[in-house]
Formats: C-alpha cells, structure tokens, sequence
C-alpha cells in the first residue's frame, strides 16, 4: 500500500535555537488510523504543523499524498460561523461549487459524523464533542482525505471521547481516509492500527497501540 504520509529525517528548530524535531521519521500507509504520543515539549504539535504546511522544517522530506484537514484541540478556534451548517458550508467558499452541491456536501458530511440533525443549531449551543465533529465535517466537505487531530480529545469527558475516537475509527474504515491523531490518553490506543512514539523530536518506538500502551504505562510508574 503507498504511503500517504512519509516524513524521514527531518530537523525543526525555532529560531530562538531550540531544537524540537531531529531526525524524525515516520510512514503511515493509506487508510491507516495512527496515533501519535509523547512527553509533553516532544515535539507533537511541531510535527503535525509541519505535515498540515503550516510550518517548515530546516531540513529532512515531507511527502504528503492527498489533501489535509487539520483538527485543534479547542474546537472554539477553528468554528467561524455562527450555525453548524453555515460554518461547515465556510469552508467551500473557495470551491466556488453551484449551490446544490455545496448544500448536498454540507447534508453529506453532516452525516457521515451524525449530526444531520444540528445542521440549523448554533454553535455556541453544541458540546465540546459535537463542536468537534463538526469541524471533522468541514474537513469531509473539503474532501481532505488525511485528516490530522491534534489533542481533539483534551477537553472532553470519557463518553465523548470515546463517542468520538470511535467516528474516526468508523470514518477512516468507511471512507478509506488517513488520520494522525495526537492524544496523551492511552485508552484511545485501542481504537488505531499503529501507534507512535516521539522522544525529543524523534520517533523512539511504533507498532503495534497495545505494545506501545503497555510500555508507555510501565514508564510512567518507574
Ligand atoms: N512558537 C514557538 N516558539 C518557540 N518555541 C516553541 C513555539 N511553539 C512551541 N515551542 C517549543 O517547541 C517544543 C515542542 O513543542 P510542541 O508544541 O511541538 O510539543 P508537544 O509535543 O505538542 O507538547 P504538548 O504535549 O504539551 O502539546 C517545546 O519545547 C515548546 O516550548
Ligand atoms: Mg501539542
């Protein structure tokens, strides 16, 4: 299967000097759900920055096969618009798409995460979850196939996080996208096909989410 997301050897300083990223090397196949983990200041959210083109690394390659969706971890900072519909139609704006079709995509990819039934709601009246499903929506609309979720769990009880986890699950089987998804949380490892391990800027360990789970609660009790 061809890699979606290859990234070898790669190098991110800031330019205060500090070194985040060194060496750093990664493959996810197409139509793989990854996760992404790490002691915080390892180096996370650089490198998901720098697969999404956000930023750019000093040296290394990136190839990145598909269009990217990008998903925060405080959805309040990627909703712009004041309904759910509306801001999931924001985002095919620059489409330019006859408005039955965009119309048709927003219905579509509302449903596809299970909120046809909010399309009128406004957004300050949706939960943490909800609001996070909506922006998964917005990436569907834009027909980006590999999505990347930094920490979209962080603010969320359990039944929402593992209400969510599982859509993305189900997304990537059904729709054959492939997501990265950050998390410090080891129960959502048992939702991915692989798992990742990032150390001071470089991947020390992948394979299989269980291996790594284990491993990673044996660390932190030592
Ligand atoms: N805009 C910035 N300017 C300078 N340094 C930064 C900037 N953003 C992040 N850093 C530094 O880069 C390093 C890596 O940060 P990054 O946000 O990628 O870590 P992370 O693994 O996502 O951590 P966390 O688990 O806390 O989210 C940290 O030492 C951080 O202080
Ligand atoms: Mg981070």
């Amino acid at each position: 299967m061809s890699a979606a997301i290859a990234v070898d050897d790669l190098l991110f300083s800031w330019p205060s000097g500090s070194q985040v990223l060194s060496r750093c090397s990664l493959e996810i196949a197409q139509g793989e759900f990854c996760m992404l983990l790490g002691a915080n200041g390892s180096g996370k959210s650089t490198l998901l920055r720098i697969l999404a083109g956000l930023l750019q690394s000093q040296s290394g390659r990136v190839s990145i096969d598909g269009s990217v969706g990008f998903v925060f971890q405080n959805p309040d900072h990627q909703l712009v618009m004041p309904t759910v519909g509306a801001d999931v139609a924001f985002g095919l704006v620059a489409e330019k798409l006859p408005f039955l079709q965009a119309r048709e995509r927003v219905s579509e990819s509302l449903a596809a995460v299970n909120l046809a039934h909010l399309q009128r709601r406004p957004i300050y009246a949706l939960s943490g979850g909800q609001k996070q499903r909506v922006a998964i929506a917005g990436a569907i609309a834009r027909r980006c196939n590999i999505l990347l979720f930094d920490e979209p769990t962080a603010l969320l009880d359990l039944e929402s996080q593992l209400d969510l986890v599982k859509q993305v699950q189900q997304l990537v089987q059904n729709r054959g996208l492939t997501a990265l998804w950050v998390t410090h949380r080891l129960i959502e490892l048992d939702y991915c096909d692989r798992a990742f391990l990032l150390d001071q800027g470089r991947v020390i360990d992948q394979g299989d989410p269980q291996r790594l789970k284990q491993q990673i609660s044996s660390l932190a009790y030592q």
